[in-house]
């Protein structure tokens, strides 16, 4: 099947008693057993396993071109779970642009338990061949990442990565870009992790994560600690993640154009120094993210002129995006990462520019999103 096909099929199959054709909502803990240790369905208990859960799962790892799928109850969550893939003493290669939340996570708790971390830069495979190690087990990236869209050149890292004597796992977080525009997989990573709370979900009315993996062992190790850690969603965020996925690909279409054009007009204002967009010419690694992906997605950031406080104010004046984290929702979002998505990178070498602002583009009239940009850096 075509990508847009398996946004509408994969996983879901008509329920075999009702003939319902929405996947139910299985909203059970447990399950009967026909005799101790014997039961009645393959289910036990739904931290183990869920049926609506399993549907999601299946339906990730087809969009991912993946062979397993787990889905969490948060992206970090899933991000969490990644990590315990690795040991103390383990040292970890990751990018130094990522969500904030996850280099909290790094930085304030799993150094905690005996990880090392080395913060590069990604687009330069250089960089990050140099940080390698003898300890070293995982290379972590976001492309595009959060907040400042750099786009790396995934194939260029898998071959840093296998060309390592230990064959660090290569782990990819696609939030930003969504396996409609790539499939880390199939460009050489290990691992792809999701904030299915954002593109996937699509409509910010549920919070959640996944993992997919094509290796066996990896995919075991990971459902084993799924299961023992705990972090499932329930089965009904799984029900919303999975309607959302069924129009994920008309959704990022749309996201794209509209974002594509916000880009544009951003380029052109005079209060605007400069504008981050993956597919937009001004941006450095525009080649490898035509390469790389389908279209150039809905995130746009820009920095304004005028620092922190020119930027709190665009993010206060506009009125149809809405001043709010997250993203990858039908509605339009502004956020500045330094102080919101980003503040625990402050003081760090990750901290972001205060001038910085972050947009969600979403799915509105291009005319609104625009005049409403346009009437809320006319305040500044
Ligand atoms: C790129 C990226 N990865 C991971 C996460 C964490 O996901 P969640 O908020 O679902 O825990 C986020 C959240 O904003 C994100 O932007």
């Amino acid at each position: 099947m075509r990508f847009e096909s398996l946004c509408i099929h994969a996983g879901v199959e008509p329920d075999p008693q009702t003939g319902a054709v929405m996947m139910p909502i299985y909203q059970t803990s447990t399950y009967v057993q026909d005799g101790v240790g014997k039961p009645r369905g393959g289910y036990e208990y739904s931290r183990t396993k869920n049926p609506t859960r399993v549907a999601l799962e299946a339906a990730l790892a087809a969009l991912e071109d993946a062979t397993y799928g787990l889905a969490f109850a948060s992206g970090m969550a899933a991000i969490d779970t990644v990590l315990r893939l690795l040991n103390p003493g383990d040292h970890v290669v990751a990018g130094n642009d990522v969500y904030g939340g996850t280099f909290r996570l790094f930085d304030k708790v799993l150094r905690r338990y005996g990880l090392t971390f080395t913060f590069v830069d990604t687009t330069d495979p250089e960089q990050v061949a140099a940080a390698l190690r003898a300890e070293t087990r995982m290379i972590w990236l976001e492309t595009p990442s959060n907040p400042l869209l750099r786009v790396t050149d995934i194939s260029a890292l898998a071959q840093v990565a296998h060309a390592h004597p230990n064959r660090p796992y290569m782990v990819v977080d696609n939030t930003f870009a969504t396996p409609y525009l790539q499939r880390p997989l199939d460009l050489g990573a290990d691992l792809v992790i999701h904030s299915t709370t954002k593109y996937l979900g699509g409509h910010s009315d549920v919070v959640g994560g996944a993992v997919v993996t094509s290796d066996a062992q990896t995919y075991e190790r990971l459902a084993f600690l799924q299961n023992a850690v705990g972090a499932v969603p329930g089965p009904m965020d799984c029900f919303l993640v999975l309607r959302g996925i069924k129009t994920l690909p008309v959704r990022m279409d749309r996201h794209a154009a509209n974002a594509a054009a916000v880009a544009e007009f951003l380029a052109g204002h005079p209060k605007v120094a400069r504008v981050l967009y993956p597919f937009h010419p001004s941006h450095p690694q525009a080649a490898i993210a035509r390469r790389q992906m389908r279209n150039g997605g809905g995130m746009v950031s820009f920095v304004v002129r005028g620092g922190a406080e020119a930027a709190v104010r665009v993010a206060e004046g506009t009125r149809l995006f809405a001043l709010a984290e997250s993203l990858g929702g039908v509605e339009s979002l502004i956020e500045v990462p330094a102080t919101m998505t980003h503040a625990s990178t402050a003081d760090s070498p990750l901290a972001v520019d205060p001038g910085l602002v972050r947009l969600s583009v979403g799915l509105e009239h291009i005319d609104d999103l625009l005049a409403d940009l346009e009437q809320a850096l006319a305040k500044i």
